[in-house]
């Protein structure tokens, strides 16, 4: 497996990180996640938006231009084996003595490239669907940056691990749902398709933006507006999306079912949809 790390590309097992880099000390970086079709990066333009966003929000100049990522993105699709497959983009701060403060005057950035097979979710999941549990969403105010300090969503999604489950669901001020450990969550009630809002609270995915496009462009009605704890309890359906999971079932919450406890229509519409999209659109 080959990987990137700062200019050159090289087996993962030569790649070599100081131990005073600040992603170590501080988890002082960013990162992305970008699917990769057919050997296609999968709406990369809208991945490098959202990390322009993400490095602007920590205060950390870009080191590329868009065309230097995708040279180097286009390079390590083709360095890797597989069609179809997901890039891990890594930014920190770079190496400097360990001082909260920034580096004066700033160091190179670390940045780091791996791909990984991305295979789609089986079939057992698609026909049964996941269990999550839900927990109070105790990170930061700034859940839009695609941050590496991952602490908070590492033991919010290790709880639900414990308990068996493939998801945690996230509930800010035991008020409203935000979103999962690692992706996006959609209700579903009377037809309707229901998102909350991307802002500070949510990283806004970009299979979530999918998600909603599909929507708009096929009829289904579709709000995107703050949802209550009330409201996913009392779901026909609740759909969890993410560039790795694409758009799965939810059919238990807390251990009790949602809706019918099987995935229902508004899933199969989705599903069908966001696979059409994948070989019509994405692949291409
Ligand atoms: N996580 N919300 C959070 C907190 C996430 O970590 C992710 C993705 C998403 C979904 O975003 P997207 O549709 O762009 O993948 C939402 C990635 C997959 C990860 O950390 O591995």
């Amino acid at each position: 497996m080959a990987i990137y790390l700062n200019g050159q590309f090289m087996p993962i097992e030569e790649a070599k990180v100081s131990v005073l880099d600040r992603g170590f000390i501080f988890g002082d970086g960013v990162y992305e996640v970008i699917p990769v079709y057919s050997r296609n990066a999968f709406r990369l333009e809208e991945h490098m938006r959202r990390l322009q966003h993400s490095l602007d929000g920590i205060k950390l100049a870009n080191p590329h231009s868009r065309a230097e990522w995708a040279a180097i993105i286009n390079q390590l699709i083709a360095r890797n084996a597989g069609e179809d497959q997901y890039l891990y983009l890594h930014i920190t701060r770079g190496v400097a003595k360990r001082d909260h403060a920034f580096p004066k005057p700033p160091v190179a950035p670390t940045v780091f490239m791996m791909s990984s097979p991305l295979p789609s979710p089986p079939d057992s999941l698609l026909h049964s669907g996941i269990a999550c549990i839900t927990a109070p969403d105790n990170r930061w105010l700034r859940c839009d940056i695609k941050s590496i300090a991952l602490l908070p969503n590492v033991l919010l999604r290790q709880m639900a691990v414990d308990a068996g489950c493939a998801e945690t669901i996230l509930i800010r001020n035991n008020e409203f749902m935000t979103e999962g450990a690692a992706s996006n969550i959609f209700v579903v009630k009377n037809g309707t398709l229901l998102a909350p809002p991307k802002d500070n609270l949510m990283l806004p995915g970009i299979t979530y933006d999918v998600v909603i496009e599909l929507a708009a462009a096929n009829g289904i009605p579709h709000e995107v507006r703050r949802i209550s704890v009330a409201e996913i309890f009392d779901a026909d359906e609740l759909l969890l999306t993410s560039s790795t999971k694409e758009v799965l079932p939810i059919t238990q919450l807390d251990g009790k079912p949602v809706g019918t406890g099987k995935p229902g229509a508004m899933f199969a519409k989705l599903h069908k949809l966001y696979q059409d999209f994948k070989r019509d659109v994405m692949r291409k």
